[in-house]
């Protein structure tokens, strides 16, 4: 596969007036064959992307149905286009290929988890990576430490198995966890940042930087508030909890 993978692209570049008919012929097919290889690998990440997300779902449903509050506000998964890994290849003076592709680059399939709180982030991250067929390739908390422009998000790069008819595959997976609010800022930030020319960029980098700091007190407060209120909350007698915990025997599953 290697072989032809080198082909991939590469190939457009060569003098083709250079190749005989029947070489030219040989090229073009195995260019053929590697974009249905590519296609086939979009497929094995598309199908890691339905395996975590269906992690974190369970997760949630088990936390909403012991603690009656969802832990997850929302997850979204993407499939980085093929534009995008072209130039994040190209940028990092990367071999065009798909042996290249699937070595270097972490974020092909994507899953973005958003929580309400701070604690929930590293509570359902623990709850994830103890789980045996994740294994974790690299844990960047930008929360503890938030880059210089001021982004906040727990990020994990995770390989997981997946099934298929003939194989078993350990598909690499980037899965960025954060806050409702540190979700609001980056979603801003990202908007700016791919802007091509913003005139008063400095101003608005300055204001973004206030922002984050602004949103990371405010979660903090947010948790410490949760956890008054939690902490003031009438503890329960027997007989309560377990009427509570019969009433959420009818509470709808999903
Ligand atoms: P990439 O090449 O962008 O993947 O960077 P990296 O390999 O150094 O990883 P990093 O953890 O810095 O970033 C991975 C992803 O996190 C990015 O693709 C973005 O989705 C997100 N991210 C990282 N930094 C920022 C930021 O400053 N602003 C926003 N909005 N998103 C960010
Ligand atoms: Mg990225």
């Amino acid at each position: 596969m290697k072989e032809d993978d080198e082909e991939f692209l590469q190939g457009a570049a060569l003098p083709l007036g250079a190749l005989s008919a029947a070489d030219l012929y040989d090229r073009t097919k195995k260019m053929m064959w590697s974009a249905v290889r590519y296609k086939e690998m979009r497929m094995e990440y598309a199908c890691a992307l339905k395996e975590i997300r269906t992690k974190f779902d369970v997760l949630n449903t088990e936390f909403n149905v012991r603690e009656s509050r969802n832990p997850i506000a929302s997850i979204t998964t993407r499939l980085k286009s093929t534009e995008s890994i072209a130039k994040k290849l190209i940028g990092r003076n990367l071999p065009l290929t798909l042996d290249s592709m699937e070595k270097n680059i972490f974020d092909i399939a994507g899953v973005r988890v958003v929580c309400s709180y701070i604690d929930d982030i590293y509570q359902i991250a623990d709850a994830f990576l103890r789980q045996d067929d994740i294994r974790l390739i690299a844990r960047k908390d930008y929360i503890e430490e938030p880059k210089p422009n001021g982004y906040r998000s727990l990020h994990l790069i995770v390989s997981v198995p997946v099934f298929f008819a003939e194989k078993r595959k350990e598909v690499n997976a980037e899965v960025q966890i954060r806050t409702i609010a540190m979700d609001f800022w980056a979603s801003l930030e990202h908007q700016m940042k791919y802007k091509r020319s913003i005139p008063d960029q400095q101003e608005i980098s300055e204001g973004l930087r206030g922002c984050a700091d602004v949103i990371a007190r405010t979660d903090r407060e947010m948790l410490a508030l949760r956890r008054r209120i939690e902490a003031a909350e009438d503890l329960p007698s027997e007989d309560d909890e377990l009427f509570d915990r019969l009433r959420k025997l009818d509470m709808q599953i999903g």
